[in-house]
């Protein structure tokens, strides 16, 4: 027997206690005559001691040992002198009657602490040993709750569980694929999954009506904070629904999620808003609802005047930054046009107006345009957006998505700046009624902007089957995207289950008669015998395991993940391959 009790547990109630422990050192300190070693384990850390007293062997043992060597030791619970509130195990400490080494330990590169001083690529290096740090024993763990709260839940439901194959055909949701060769079928690949989506359309078509999976996609696409080529989806899929149906069963999960893992009540219904309205009052299609600063629509104040950037303008829109006309200076202004001119945002520049009281209590406007724009005109805008004494206007011009959405990103920073975007605060939403289709100027072709296994809103129908570039581009889709803080944390759809629809779609996004039939007949085919109606979503797991254990990145919730270049640092993948299995790969 190596252990009797964990590393995390013993407190004043074991005092005389025998107990075995086993663990790695984490810390050894020297004081006087006596020994002091941090044991840790994945449930915490117990402090053990060698004393002048102790025996023999003991002290021997004791004077070989080094960081992240494993133990087991016997000893006995006793009262600490100088107590560590901090810990849980910190008002006893255990003296060592055995210890044995279990092994040893090269000394490690980093300090494995709740802080490392390790930097990234050293610890993605060896991540086998950042993982024995507690904050990622803590996301593992949390990953594993909301793993077992997600299936709690849709079992409870009513969903069965199925599991997709890997080695498929490419299913297109917008990312490139990674590809398998095949040695049985030189010249021939596999793809792997970029989401189960064609397989829990099939798995409705075979009757199965409400299926989940917790699974892993494949995505070569560029990377991100909140992006990995390989990442986990809480998918899922139901017959005979709705779109209504479908938000009322997900904030249903969401709800639970919240309240079981974080003991968070998130008031449901949840909030709804148009992709419509998201872009004209937050400029992005996942707001972050936690603070107001909506954006304006300034267009039409702005239509006669000598100011020809704002007169050619398609759009002008501003945001009333409450406050910020005292504290921001010249320089702070100017490194904020600077700043919303970088290539990310591509902002051509930005206007400001701040807005104070006079000593006779009169609004005075003081703005970049004065020479265009006259205290009455001023005010009008100021009015528009609600401005007072004290805040800030922030007006940028240009074509209406792009400046909108820059418009939303300066939003995001002005709150990031006033600390409106509290942690530990959540505003779960649902965008809904997006755009069918996206057209892409440079290639000409229009894309689907979720998937093109989503249906078109039955009263754009006609719209969808006509051939006019305008029409179609006004297409809505029935598709939602589930947002919490300004993240997309799933996505989803009500689908065609039509064939002739589905080809449209296909013939619509610029594939031939043939590349359909080559590379979608199972689906289409699959839509002729008895498809149901069905709908569903995908949610991202790594994003919600994430969002819940307050951080941006989802890199600390997967136990190995790739860096930003999409490699493993750890395995040196991805590598060559030999000339041998590549000849045999027919490569
Ligand atoms: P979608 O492509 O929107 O939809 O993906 C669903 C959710 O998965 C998460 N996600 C990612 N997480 C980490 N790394 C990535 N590279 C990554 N890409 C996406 C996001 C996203 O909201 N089959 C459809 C779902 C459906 O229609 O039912 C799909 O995959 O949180």
């Amino acid at each position: 027997m190596y252990r009797n009790h964990t590393c995390g547990e013993l407190n004043l109630s074991h005092t005389g206690l025998q107990v075995q422990l086993a663990g790695w050192i984490q810390r050894i300190r020297k004081l006087g005559g006596m020994t002091f070693i941090d044991i840790r384990d994945r449930y915490g850390i117990t402090q053990l001691v060698v004393k002048e007293d102790s025996p023999a062997e003991v002290k021997k043992v004791a004077e070989g040992l080094g960081r992240e060597f494993v133990l087991s030791v016997h000893g006995t619970v006793v009262e600490r002198s100088s107590k560590n509130p901090k810990l849980p195990t910190g008002d006893i400490e255990i003296e060592l009657s055995a210890i044995e080494i279990l092994n040893t330990s090269e000394v490690p590169p980093f300090t494995l602490e709740e802080e490392s001083d390790g930097g990234e690529e050293l610890r993605a290096r060896y991540r086998y040993l950042d993982l024995r740090r507690m904050p990622l024993q803590q996301a593992m763990r949390l990953r594993h709750t909301m793993a077992q709260e997600v299936r709690n839940y849709l079992s409870n439901c009513g969903f069965l569980e199925i599991e997709t194959p890997f080695l498929i055909k490419s299913t297109p949701e917008g990312a490139r694929d990674f590809v398998v060769p095949s040695r049985m079928h030189p010249g021939q690949f596999y793809a792997l999954p970029q989401s189960p989506q064609t397989f829990k359309q099939l798995l409705m078509v075979g009757g199965f009506d409400k299926y989940f999976q917790i699974v892993r996609c494949f995505r070569d696409e560029d990377l991100r904070a909140d992006r990995q080529p390989e990442f986990t989806q809480i998918d899922c899929e139901m017959s005979f629904v709705t779109q209504e149906d479908v938000l009322i069963q997900f904030e249903g999960l969401a709800h639970h999620l919240f309240a079981a893992v974080l003991n968070v009540d998130i008031p449901t219904p949840l909030p709804r808003l148009s992709y419509k309205k998201a872009m004209e009052q937050y400029g992005s299609d996942k707001p972050d609802t936690r603070f107001e600063m909506l954006l304006h629509d300034l267009t039409f104040l702005t239509r006669d005047t000598e100011f020809a950037v704002f007169r050619n303008a398609e759009y002008v829109g501003g945001l009333c930054v409450p406050g910020a006309a005292s504290y921001t200076t010249r320089k702070q202004l100017d490194q904020l046009i600077e700043w919303v001119k970088r290539p990310q945002i591509g902002a051509a520049g930005l206007v400001h107006v701040r807005c104070t009281k006079t000593e006779e209590g009169v609004m005075g406007y003081k703005s970049s345009v004065d020479k265009f724009f006259d205290q009455q005109a001023l005010s009008a805008w100021a009015e528009l957006m609600g401005a007072g004494d004290g805040d800030l206007l922030l007006v940028m011009s240009g074509p209406r998505e792009k400046t909108q959405e820059a418009l939303g990103t300066l939003r995001l920073e002005m709150g990031d700046r006033l600390g409106l975007r509290e942690p530990g605060t959540y505003a779960p939403l649902w965008v809904y009624d997006f755009p069918l289709l996206e057209w892409d100027e440079e290639t000409e072709r229009f894309y689907a902007r979720h998937h093109p296994f989503t249906a078109p809103k039955p009263e754009d129908m006609e719209a969808f089957f006509s051939d006019d570039r305008h029409a179609l581009m006004d297409v809505n889709a029935n598709a939602y995207d589930f947002v919490i803080n300004g993240t997309e944390v799933g996505g989803g759809s009500i689908r065609i289950h039509n064939p002739h629809i589905q080809e449209r779609m296909f013939r619509v996004l610029g594939l031939t008669e043939e590349e359909v039939q080559t590379k979608f007949s199972f689906i289409i085919d699959a839509f002729r015998y008895g498809a149901p109606p069905h709908g569903g979503i995908a949610f991202g797991f790594d994003r919600w395991c994430a969002l819940f254990g307050g951080s941006e990145s989802i890199r600390d919730f997967i136990a190995f993940p790739k860096n930003n270049a999409g490699r493993d640092v750890m395995l040196d993948a991805p590598s060559g391959i030999d000339a041998a299995q590549k000849k045999e790969l027919g490569l």
